[in-house]
């Protein structure tokens, strides 16, 4: 099998984003695209030679192919062995936990997340350090940088490996080891949870339904929950995975995933149902009559996580991005432990938990995660509820009611507002970072403002100072807003806007959310002038 080194020059707008390199599938397709990238990690990494790294992803279009290319570059630059999923699948969480337990040089994870799949929707490419976690700016600076500089990459000539039997292969000097992409997760939940407690709640008929959403946690969840925990066959939707997912997004939210809040929401209402994203990080929690939001999951998870063993001797402290809403600061105030804000993205996580800083992380995003890897992972929170439930015997709903009762409730909603002029909307920030210093004491819809700010975050682990990391307004009485742009939209700029509230009057704990935060919305509005600077009247998503 023969090297060759292949001339190529800089392509532009390789930067990596809030989670990895996000372009359009045929953009990655493109002549160099995926080799210029997969040469820069490798660059910013010093290398491959004699190295071990972990691929997979999350089986949307394209990624048995780019698959493929990276072995066989990986094999060019002298990598001593790549460690690949069967079907060069593995999920984002699993990815992580098989960089960490096999102490590999880090991984390669093929995914766009929650984005849509297919030939003409999106592809990623994200690198992991040897944390498991995402790589962090330092990193990503490097591989940009190394982008903008390239000349050639080496790749080896050589046919596609079949990659479908778990077993070891050699390419070059390389050896590429398929694995089970299942088995060392489902064995790490175990390690973690009471099986046999959930069991026997399943086992007393206790109902489930799991929406795989077409996407990677399909195999994850049928081995594990229908597998070892017995709930009945089809406790698993949408469990197989497909390159486009099925024609629809991978994303576990009240709009994506309707189909489960209509389900909950009616005569057959399962007790619990949960949803996954294309890569098996994010997770949306449901029960009878009720859809959790990730915020207030978050909060119920660190208040009750003792009930799991993995989590039997305590929580170290907690961490939220900062538009998360702030329940969980209630729970860490109550618990006597810290509680951390972080700029948006699972990666600004790292530090706080190698440090063992935290035990749980969440972001309003949809994801829940903890020290067990260094990713959000869904079915870990999907688990982890289960567990509770068992230990508590309560509903999902009558688990809400307990804990809003306990700890009050932070009303919380966001509205995006998405292929949003990208200059408009720059300006429109700009035009309000201008204002902050005026803002309070100025009162809009009837709240009086408190507190505005740019938020930035120094690592408490490293000092890293990141800054512009979104516009926090704070309202006397514990509303809050935040705006800011999205770091991983693929068209224009999606404007996000976090609305909360908190409401502590045990008669008012059960209101619907836009009725309680009516004003605070008009607010968002008024202070902002997102209609007058977008043209935009509605948001186009709600969540
Ligand atoms: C990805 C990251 C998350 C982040 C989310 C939202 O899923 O892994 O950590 O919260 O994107 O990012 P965005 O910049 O689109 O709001
Ligand atoms: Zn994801």
């Amino acid at each position: 099998m023969q090297k060759i080194t292949v001339e190529t020059t800089p392509i532009e707008g390789q930067k990596p984003g809030t989670s990895g390199l996000r372009k359009k599938t045929p953009v990655f397709m493109g002549p160099h695209y995926l080799e210029n990238f997969v040469q820069s990690i490798f660059t910013a990494i010093g290398g491959v030679a004699g190295k071990t790294l972990v691929l997979g992803g999350d089986g949307r279009y394209f990624n048995d192919r780019a698959a493929q290319v990276i072995l066989r570059m990986a094999a060019a630059g002298g990598a001593a062995r790549i460690i690949v999923g069967q079907g060069a699948l593995l999920s984002t969480p699993a990815a992580s936990n098989l960089i960490r337990k096999r102490g590999t040089d880090g991984g390669i994870i093929l995914s766009a997340s929650h984005n849509p799949g297919g030939p003409d929707e999106d592809f990623g490419v994200k690198f992991n350090t040897p944390n498991g976690g995402p790589a962090p700016e330092e990193v990503t600076n490097r591989i940009f940088e190394a982008t903008r500089t390239i000349a050639s990459y080496d790749i080896l000539e050589a046919q596609d490996l079949d990659l479908s039997v778990p077993g070891e292969i050699k390419l070059g000097e390389t050896v590429v080891e398929v694995v089970d992409p299942v088995a060392d997760y489902a064995e790490l939940m175990e390690s973690l949870f009471d099986f046999d407690a959930i069991r026997g709640l399943i086992a007393g008929g206790f109902t489930l339904c799991f929406d795989a959403m077409h996407a990677v946690t399909g195999p994850y969840a049928k081995a594990i929950l229908e597998g070892a925990l017995g709930a009945p066959e089809g406790s698993v939707i949408n469990a197989l995975p497909s390159p486009d997912f099925g024609g629809g997004h991978p994303d576990p939210n009240p709009i994506w995933a309707k189909p489960l809040v209509d389900l909950v929401m009616g005569p057959d209402a399962p007790d619990f149902a949960a949803a996954s994203d294309g890569d098996g990080d994010r997770n949306m929690i449901l029960g009878r009559g009720i859809v959790v939001t990730p915020s207030d999951s978050l909060a119920v998870l660190a208040a009750n996580a003792a009930l799991a063993p993995g989590y039997a001797r305590g929580l170290s402290g907690v961490a939220r991005s900062m538009p998360t809403s702030r329940a969980v600061d209630r729970v860490a105030e109550a618990l006597g432990i810290d509680c951390y804000e972080t700029p948006t993205g699972w990666k600004f996580f790292g530090n706080l938990l190698d440090a063992g800083r935290a035990t749980l992380c969440g972001e309003e995003s949809a994801g829940t995660g903890s020290d067990h890897v260094r990713e959000k992972d869904g079915l870990w929170a999907v688990l982890l509820w289960l567990n509770v439930l068992a230990g508590t015997g309560l509903s999902v709903a009558d688990t809400m009611r307990a804990h809003w009762r306990a700890y009050g409730r932070n009303y919380y909603t966001r509205h995006d507002y998405e292929a949003v002029d990208k200059d408009k909307a720059e300006a429109m920030l700009e035009a309000l970072r201008g204002r902050l210093g005026d803002l309070p004491g100025q009162s809009f819809a009837g709240r009086r403002i408190e507190m505005s700010d740019e938020f930035a975050y120094d690592d408490p682990v490293d000092g890293a100072r990141s800054t512009g990391q979104g516009i926090r307004i704070h309202f006397e009485g514990g509303a809050r807003i935040v705006y800011r742009l999205s770091g991983t939209g693929t068209v224009g700029a999606t404007l996000r806007v976090y609305l909360e509230d908190f409401v502590d009057d045990p008669a008012r704990l059960e209101l619907p959310v836009e009725e309680v935060l009516a004003d605070v919305i008009s607010a968002a509005d008024e202070i902002a002038g997102i209609r007058a600077r977008t043209g935009r009247s509605e948001p186009d998503v709600r969540t």
